[in-house]
C-alpha cells in the first residue's frame, strides 16, 4: 500500500515548509495585496482605527499612575489636574473611545479579509478548473485542495489579524520603550540589562521545543495517514486478512508519537518554569529596585505603577513577535504557492453561462493524419505513433487492441485534452485550430471507462450533459438510455442522491446514467470507452440497447473490449503498441489469417462458450 501521506485537504499550514524571508519573496507575495484594492478606503480607515486604538491604550499607564499620585496629593503632570475624579473620568472617556475604534478596526478588517479572500478563492478555483488536463497529471488532488483550504486560510488569518497585530505590537513596543525611558531612565536601564538575556534564551529554547513538537506532529500525521489509508482500503485489508499487520503498524507509530511527545513535554516543562521564573524574577527585581527609588524619593508610587504597566506592554509585545514572525513566514509561503497557481496558463476556453451555444457546427467527419503523441508528463515515451484513420459523418468505428496501447489516449486527443506531438486531427476537414475549444467539446461526448457521478441527485447527474435541459428532456433521455426503470425503482426516483453520500449504483447503472447524459448532449461525435469489467448478460443487454440508441445518426467511436458488440462496425481499427496495425470491417479482418483481431476474436468466443456451458 502506498505510504505516501494522503492529505485530502486537511493539510495544516503548520506542516508546510516555511520559506526563508528574502526581498524577492516578500515583493512577490506582496502582490496578494493587489486583491485589497477594491477595499482600500475601508482598509485605510481600519488602519487609522488601529493606530488610534493602540495609541489610546498607551495613555492608560500614565493616567493610572497619575491617579495614584493624585490620591496621595501629588501632581504628576503639569497639564493634568491632580484630581482623582477628573483623571478617572478622562480614563473612562479614553477607554470608551478605545473600545469604539477597536470595534471599528476589527469589524472592518474582518469584512475586508472575508471579501478579499472570497475573491482570491473564486479566482483560484476558476483557475484550477480551466487549467489543461496535463496540469493535473503531476499534482495530487489533496495538494491542490490544500491550496484552496489551508493556504488561503493562512492568508485570511494574516489579513484579518496578523497584519493588524504586527502594527499594534510595533507601536506598543516602540512607544512603550520610549515611555519607559521617559518615566524612569534608571529603571529602564536596569531592565534593558536583563531583558535581552531572557529573550535570547527563550528564543533558543523555544526553537528547540518547536522542533520537537513538529516531530511529534509529523509522527501523528503519519499515524493518521495509516488510519486513512486503511479505512479507505478497508476491503483490501480484510480480503488479505491484514488486520493484525495494520493494527501493529498503527500501534508502533503511536508509541513513537507518545515517546516524542513525552520528551517534548519534559523540555516544555523546563521551559515554562524557566520563563515563569524569569518573568516574575524580573518583576520582583523591578519592583524591588523601584521601591528603593521610591524610598529615596527619586520617583513617586504613581510613576512606579506607570512604569510597571508600560513594561508589561513592552514585554507582551516582545513576546508576541516570534509568533507573528512565524505567521508572516507561513503567509508568505502560502501567498507564493497561491500566486504560482494563479500564474499558470489556462486553456483557451470561454467560460460563460450559455456554454452550450455552438458557433461552428461539426457534421461528424473526423480524420487523424499521422498523429504521434507523448504525454507531457512522460515525454520520453511515445504513446501513439503515426496514427491515421478517417471516419465519415455517421459512421460507427471501433478501436480494439490490448490494454495500455493508447485507445483512451486517442479519445483524449479527440476531446482536445492534449495536442498531438506531430500530425493533425481534423473535424469536417478543418484543423482543430479552426474551432474554438468550446465548440469541439460541445459536439463531442464521451461515455468514459469509469463513470464518475457527482454527489447530487440522479436528475442533476443526467442534466450535467446539458445544463439548461428541463425535467421532461431528462426523463426522455433516461428512458432512451434504459435507465428510467431502475431510477423509478428507487423511492425518491430522479431525486435519489448518488455518489459518496447517496446510493451506490452498479457499474451498469452508472453507465446508463452516463449514456443518458450523452444523449442529452446530443453530440456529433460520440466516444464510448467501454468498461473493461464485463457486465452480467442482462445489464449488458440493457446497456447495449441504450448504446445503440445513443449511436444512431452520429459518428461513433467505440473503444471495445467485447468484440461481439462491434461486429457491425463500419471500420475496426486495431491498435497495437500505439500504432494502427490493421483497419477493416469484421469480415475483412476475420479473413486475414494470423491477424491480431482474429486472434482476439477467437479467444473471446472460446471464453464465451466455456462460460456458457
Ligand atoms: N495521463 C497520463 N499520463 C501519462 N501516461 C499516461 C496517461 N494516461 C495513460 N498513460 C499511458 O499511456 C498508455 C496508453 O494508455 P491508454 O489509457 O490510452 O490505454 P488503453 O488502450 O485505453 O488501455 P485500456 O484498454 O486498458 O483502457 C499507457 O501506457 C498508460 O500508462
Ligand atoms: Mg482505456
Amino acid at each position: 500500500m502506498a505510504r505516501a501521506r494522503l492529505n485530502s485537504g486537511n493539510t495544516q499550514s503548520d506542516d508546510l515548509p516555511k520559506p526563508k524571508l528574502n526581498k524577492d519573496l516578500l515583493k512577490k507575495s506582496l502582490r496578494i495585496f493587489s486583491y485589497l484594492k477594491p477595499y482600500r478606503t475601508k482598509f485605510i480607515i481600519g488602519m487609522v482605527c488601529l493606530v488610534l486604538s493602540s495609541l489610546s491604550m498607551l495613555t492608560f499607564p500614565a493616567l493610572l499612575g497619575a491617579m495614584i499620585d493624585a490620591a496621595q496629593g501629588r501632581q504628576t503632570y503639569e497639564w493634568l489636574s491632580p484630581n482623582v475624579i477628573t483623571i478617572g473620568s478622562i480614563s473612562l472617556y479614553i477607554l470608551l473611545f478605545q473600545s469604539i475604534v477597536s470595534f471599528g478596526r476589527i469589524r472592518l478588517f474582518v469584512e475586508i479579509a472575508e471579501k478579499t479572500l472570497a475573491n482570491i478563492r473564486k479566482e483560484t478555483y476558476y483557475k484550477l478548473i480551466t487549467l489543461p488536463i496535463e496540469f493535473f497529471a503531476n499534482r495530487r488532488v489533496g495538494e491542490l485542495n490544500s491550496r484552496i483550504s489551508s493556504d488561503l486560510a493562512q492568508i485570511q488569518d494574516t489579513l484579518t489579524s496578523t497584519l493588524a497585530e504586527v502594527l499594534r505590537q510595533t507601536i506598543s513596543l516602540a512607544f512603550g520603550i520610549v515611555l519607559l525611558v521617559f518615566v524612569s531612565p534608571k529603571l529602564a536601564l536596569m531592565n534593558l540589562c536583563i531583558l535581552p538575556v531572557i529573550i535570547v534564551t527563550a528564543m533558543i529554547f523555544g526553537r528547540f521545543i518547536r522542533r520537537l513538537s513538529k516531530q511529534a506532529q509529523d509522527e501523528l500525521a503519519d499515524s493518521n495517514s495509516i488510519v486513512q489509508e486503511t479505512l479507505l482500503g478497508i476491503s483490501n485489508v480484510k480480503a488479505f486478512v491484514n488486520e493484525y499487520h495494520e493494527a501493529t503498524r498503527y500501534s508502533n507509530k503511536l508509541d513513537a508519537v507518545v515517546r516524542i511527545a513525552v520528551k517534548g513535554a519534559t523540555y516544555r516543562g523546563f521551559f515554562a518554569s524557566f520563563i515563569i521564573f524569569c518573568i516574575f524574577g524580573a518583576v520582583i527585581v523591578v519592583i524591588w529596585y523601584g521601591a528603593m527609588l521610591v524610598a529615596r524619593g527619586e520617583i513617586s508610587v504613581g510613576d512606579l505603577t506607570t512604569y510597571i504597566l508600560y513594561s508589561m506592554f513592552v514585554a507582551g509585545s516582545m513576546g508576541s513577535l516570534p509568533e507573528l514572525y512565524a505567521n508572516i513566514q507561513r503567509s508568505v509561503g502560502a501567498s507564493e504557492r497561491v500566486l504560482d497557481l494563479l500564474e499558470e496558463e489556462n486553456e483557451a476556453i470561454v467560460i460563460s453561462e450559455d456554454n452550450n451555444t455552438i458557433t461552428n457546427t461539426i457534421q461528424g467527419n473526423l480524420n487523424f493524419e499521422n498523429v504521434s503523441f507523448s504525454y507531457p508528463s512522460r515525454p520520453d515515451i511515445i504513446t501513439l505513433k503515426n496514427i491515421s484513420f478517417n471516419v465519415r459523418a455517421g459512421e460507427k468505428v471501433a478501436l480494439v487492441g490490448p490494454s495500455g496501447t493508447g485507445k483512451s489516449t486517442i479519445a483524449s486527443l479527440i476531446l482536445q485534452f492534449y495536442n498531438p506531438t506531430s500530425g493533425s486531427i481534423t473535424y469536417d476537414g478543418k484543423p482543430n485550430t479552426a474551432y474554438s475549444l468550446t465548440d469541439i467539446r460541445n459536439q463531442v461526448a464521451i461515455v468514459p471507462q469509469d463513470v464518475l457521478l457527482f454527489g447530487g441527485t440522479i436528475r442533476e447527474n443526467i442534466g450535467y450533459g446539458r445544463l439548461n435541459s428541463d425535467a421532461e428532456d431528462i426523463i426522455e433521455a433516461a428512458k432512451r438510455a434504459n435507465a428510467h426503470d431502475f431510477i423509478m425503482s428507487f423511492p425518491q426516483g430522479y431525486d435519489t442522491l448518488v455518489g459518496e453520500r447517496g446510493v451506490k449504483l452498479s457499474g451498469g447503472q452508472r453507465q446508463r446514467i452516463a449514456i443518458a447524459r450523452a444523449l442529452l448532449k446530443d453530440p456529433a461525435i460520440l466516444i464510448l470507452d467501454e468498461a473493461t469489467s464485463s457486465l452480467d448478460s442482462e445489464s449488458e443487454r440493457l446497456v447495449q440497447l441504450a448504446l445503440e440508441e445513443l449511436m444512431k445518426n452520429r459518428t461513433s467511436i467505440i473503444i471495445a473490449h467485447r468484440l461481439s458488440t462491434i461486429k457491425d462496425a463500419d471500420q475496426i481499427i486495431v491498435i497495437e503498441n500505439g500504432e494502427v496495425s490493421d483497419i477493416g470491417n469484421h469480415v475483412e479482418l476475420m479473413a486475414k489469417n494470423n491477424g491480431l483481431y482474429q486472434h482476439l476474436y477467437a479467444l473471446q468466443s472460446a471464453q464465451k462458450t466455456t462460460t456458457e456451458t
